[in-house]
C-alpha cells in the first residue's frame, strides 16, 4: 500500500499524530506537511489521510485550499481518511461549549471534502484531543493514532 498523509500543524501537534499515523500504515507512507504536498502525487498512491488543526470548527485555511484546488475525481479509487486536532469541549465553559458543538470540527469537512472528489471513506473522521490551544496533546493521543492508523489500514482492506 502506497499511503500519503498530508498534515497543516500550527504548533505542532497535529504533525505528530500525523506522524503517528505514518508510522503504522502498512506498506510505504509519506508524511507531509500540506506546504509540501503535491497535487500530482496523488495520481501515485492508493491511500490519503488528511489531518488539521480545528481553527473555528474548520480545517486551517491552507488544507481548506488545498482540498479546493484538488480536481474533481482526483481521488477516484483512492482510500481516504481524516483527522483533526481538537479540544475537548466538555473541558471548557458552557458558553465556550456550546459555541464548539455548534460549529462542530475539522475532521467531518475534511472526510466530506475527500468524499466529493471521489475518494472511498474507510473509517468514521476521528478526533485527537490537546490540552489547551497550543496543546500538549492528552496523554494517550498518540498510541490512540497508531492503533487509529491499523484500523484504517484493516477497513482497506476488508
Ligand atoms: C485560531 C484558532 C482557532 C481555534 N478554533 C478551535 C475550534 O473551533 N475548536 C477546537 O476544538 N479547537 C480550536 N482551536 C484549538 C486547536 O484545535 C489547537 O490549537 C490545535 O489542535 C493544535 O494543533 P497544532 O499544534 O497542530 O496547531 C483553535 C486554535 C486556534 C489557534
Amino acid at each position: 500500500m502506497q499511503s500519503l498523509i498530508v498534515y497543516d500543524s500550527l504548533y505542532g501537534n497535529t504533525q505528530k499524530i500525523a506522524e503517528a499515523v505514518g508510522g503504522d500504515m502498512d506498506g510505504e507512507a509519506r508524511v507531509v506537511s500540506v506546504g509540501e504536498a503535491d497535487l500530482a502525487g496523488l495520481k501515485d498512491i492508493n491511500f490519503l489521510v488528511v489531518g488539521s488543526p480545528t481553527h473555528g470548527g474548520r480545517p486551517t485555511q491552507a488544507l481548506q485550499k488545498f482540498l479546493q484546488n484538488m480536481p474533481e475525481n482526483s481521488l477516484k479509487n483512492i482510500k481516504v481518511a481524516a483527522f483533526d486536532t481538537r479540544v475537548l469541549a466538555s473541558e471548557q465553559g458552557f458558553w465556550p461549549r456550546l459555541f464548539v458543538n455548534t460549529i462542530g470540527y475539522a475532521a467531518p469537512k475534511i472526510a466530506r471534502n475527500l468524499q466529493s472528489k471521489g475518494g472511498i471513506l474507510v473509517v468514521e473522521p476521528e478526533g485527537f484531543i490537546v490540552e489547551g490551544k497550543e496543546g500538549p496533546l492528552k496523554k494517550g493521543e498518540l498510541e490512540r493514532a497508531s492503533e487509529w492508523a491499523k484500523k484504517i489500514c484493516k477497513e482497506a482492506q476488508a
